[in-house]
């Protein structure tokens, strides 16, 4: 039911704080993440993870690369499940596999679990929205993420989760291995101010809505720009806006654009910056100059600390490893102002089905 609200997908976007904290409430005990023993066991002890999705489940498991990276210090490859199922990889000995799928029932990703079991012997983990899914079932271990139902096609709350899921299971396993960074994270207070900073994005949608407005209202195209973390997330971000909107939007690699992309900036296309992480600020705000000079309509999303005179969309900060969680809710509520402006169904965008079930 969605109650008061207009469309599931401002329904669910709202609801991610308190996803957060239910995660903090069903995953954590004495600010130390609780899994199963033996799935965490098996975790510890792969020197190789692959991280298995499609779409949005893909992106999350992006940022899940840099997560398992940073946080257990175990080398991550990510991959598109549609392409994997069907290349011919060298699995490495001490492998394991982790599936992302909301709904649990994605062929693509089916198809490459199917092998993992068969073909590759490797243990495996089903991350799902969907308990008694058919790749939380087939895996040898399934995690649920508390998300909720999500109805609307377009994904939001989901990611958000799995990415919260992600930095619990990398914290579990970096602490036994003695990782300082896995150490130091506090997570009860990371979880806390996570959600309290999607918090203070939902209840600024007016901002948002006015540059969606001005910005997105007759566009053709749109840029979403960021490195690192930020690209992760301008990928996620674009894929919002043209799934809805259908505004045909592009995440790129900041460092990126002036190889090539740059030639599509003319005046007026809306470029939006997503600049949160503090190693590369500098270098994607000379990024956007750069689109600027070429009479792009430059937009950027700074998280509070980087932020500067001038810029727009400033969001509080957390833990530079968590701010996905924080800035792509703005992404989402630009996609979903943008598409209602274009006056199409928020929920039910054309050729696009909820759980793809064929491959
Ligand atoms: C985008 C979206 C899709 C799904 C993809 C995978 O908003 O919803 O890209 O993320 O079809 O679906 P799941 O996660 O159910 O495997």
């Amino acid at each position: 039911d969605k109650g008061a609200y207009p469309y599931y997908m401002l329904k669910e976007i709202d609801e991610q704080p308190a996803v957060m904290r239910r995660i903090q409430g069903k995953y954590l005990d004495n600010n130390e993440p609780k899994f199963d023993a033996k799935l965490i066991k098996q975790l510890t002890d792969a020197t190789k993870l692959y991280i298995v999705g499609a779409g949005t489940s893909y992106h999350a498991g992006l940022v899940g690369k840099k997560l398992f990276e940073k946080l257990a210090k175990t080398p991550t490859e990510v991959v598109v499940a549609s392409e994997f199922a069907y290349d011919d990889p060298i699995i490495e000995d001490g492998a394991m596999f982790i599936f992302l799928s909301q709904s649990g029932e994605t062929a693509d990703s089916r198809q490459v679990l199917v092998r993992a079991t068969n073909e590759w012997k490797v243990p495996t983990l089903t991350i799902t929205n969907v308990d008694n899914s058919t790749l939380a079932r087939e895996a040898d271990n399934a995690v649920t993420l508390e998300a909720g139902p999500e109805i609307a096609v377009a994904s939001t709350k989901a990611y958000t989760a799995q990415i919260a899921v992600e930095v619990l299971l990398a914290t579990a396993v970096g602490r036994i291995k003695d990782i300082t960074a896995a150490k130091e994270i506090d997570l009860n207070e990371q979880f806390s101010q996570t959600a309290n900073a999607m918090q203070v994005v939902v209840d600024e949608k007016d901002q948002i809505q006015k540059i969606a407005e001005d910005n997105l209202a007759k566009t053709r195209n749109a840029f979403y720009i960021g490195r690192g973390l930020d690209y992760n997330v301008a990928l996620e971000a674009s894929l919002k806006l043209k799934e809805i909107s259908y505004i045909q939007a592009e995440g790129f690699a900041a460092g990126e654009l002036k190889h090539g992309t740059i030639a599509l900036i003319e005046k007026g296309t809306p470029v939006i910056g997503i600049i949160t992480q503090a190693a590369t600020a500098d270098n994607t705000r000379s990024n956007l100059q750069e689109v600027l000079s070429r009479g792009a309509n430059v937009i950027n999303i700074v998280r509070e600390g980087l932020a500067k005179d001038g810029d727009q969309i400033i969001i509080p900060s957390v833990d530079e490893i968590m701010m996905p969680l924080v800035s792509v809710v703005v992404g989402q509520l630009m996609a979903y102002y943008a598409t209602l402006l274009r006056g199409y169904n928020v929920d039910q965008p054309r050729n696009l089905a909820k759980s793809v079930t064929v491959e």
